[in-house]
């Protein structure tokens, strides 16, 4: 007899349905013992191509691979039970044309098991999107700041702060909203535009540094837990992580100085001969 562990994970429709209703909650999480911690809390975790910077400790995004995703994808999925898993799509793996997108993220949901992919970018995009989403991917948009174009915006600034911009990134809202996206990520734009972009499109919209407009949050798990030197300007600190970490390291450090190397329970003693 066979003996099935039914796991019943939220769905991409599932979140598609927060839309105006209870806030939606995410993280970031890229390794098993962070996200089994998060899944206890998240609705969606997504396995953010940030891996790059804050795991990896490269300057951007841009170098990651769509092999390192997969692989941390893999981590993240076996650590979860409940939340939606969304792994991005990195730079380079989907832009060139819409079945160059679709080979990477069926390589994605395949490798995986994860419920969604992310990728980058308003209207130019908004053609991929539909194919994807018309052949069984589940797809989240992100918009405003987007990271893996760091090189044409001349670095990570908050988009949107002047109203003359404000058009452009309303229609890559709309764009992305409409070829299918199930929810789309609004990073690093003013309060009234993310409320507009909100009121506007018929998908959740979850804000990274775009307020409490949105319709959930997402944050990067190390910058909130306090684990990484420079956050960005928008994001609370939750927990010093980095100052605990650093004073177990210096009290283990006294210790073996002093040799007191043995833990409570690490005396084992002979076999009796
Ligand atoms: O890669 C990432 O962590 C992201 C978030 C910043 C939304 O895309």
């Amino acid at each position: 007899m066979s003996v099935q562990v039914r796991i019943s994970r939220l769905t991409a429709q599932d979140i598609r349905r927060r839309k105006s209703a209870e806030p939606i909650v995410s993280l970031t999480a890229y390794t098993a013992p962070m996200a089994a911690l998060v899944d206890e809390v998240a609705d969606f975790i997504l396995v953010g191509d940030s891996l790059g910077m804050v795991i990896y400790g490269l300057d951007s995004t841009v170098p990651v691979t769509l092999e390192m995703m997969i692989l941390h994808g893999q981590a993240v999925m076996r650590a979860t039970r409940k939340a939606l898993i969304v792994v991005d799509m990195p730079f380079g793996s989907y832009e060139e044309s819409r079945e160059q997108a679709l080979r990477s993220a069926a390589r994605v949901l395949k490798e995986t098991g994860c419920g969604a992919v992310k990728l980058e970018g308003g209207a130019r995009m908004a053609e991929t999107v539909r194919f994807l989403v018309e052949r069984g991917v589940p797809v989240m948009g992100h918009v405003g700041l987007t990271p893996q174009a760091v090189n044409t915006l001349g670095g990570f600034k908050a988009q949107g702060r002047d109203r003359a911009e404000w058009p452009a990134i309303l229609a890559d809202a709309e764009a992305i909203a409409q070829a299918g996206a199930f929810a789309i990520v609004v990073e690093a734009v003013a309060e009234p535009l993310a409320a507009e972009i909100t009121r506007r499109i018929a998908v959740p919209t979850i804000g990274i540094g775009a307020s409490a407009a949105c319709d959930g949050q997402v944050l990067v798990l190390d910058d909130m837990l306090g684990l990484t030197g420079r956050v960005p300007k928008f994001v609370k600190t939750y927990g010093d992580l980095a100052g605990q970490v650093r004073a177990a390291l210096a009290t283990y450090a006294d210790e073996v100085k002093a040799r007191q190397f043995p833990g409570p329970a690490h005396v084992y003693s002979l076999k009796a001969e």
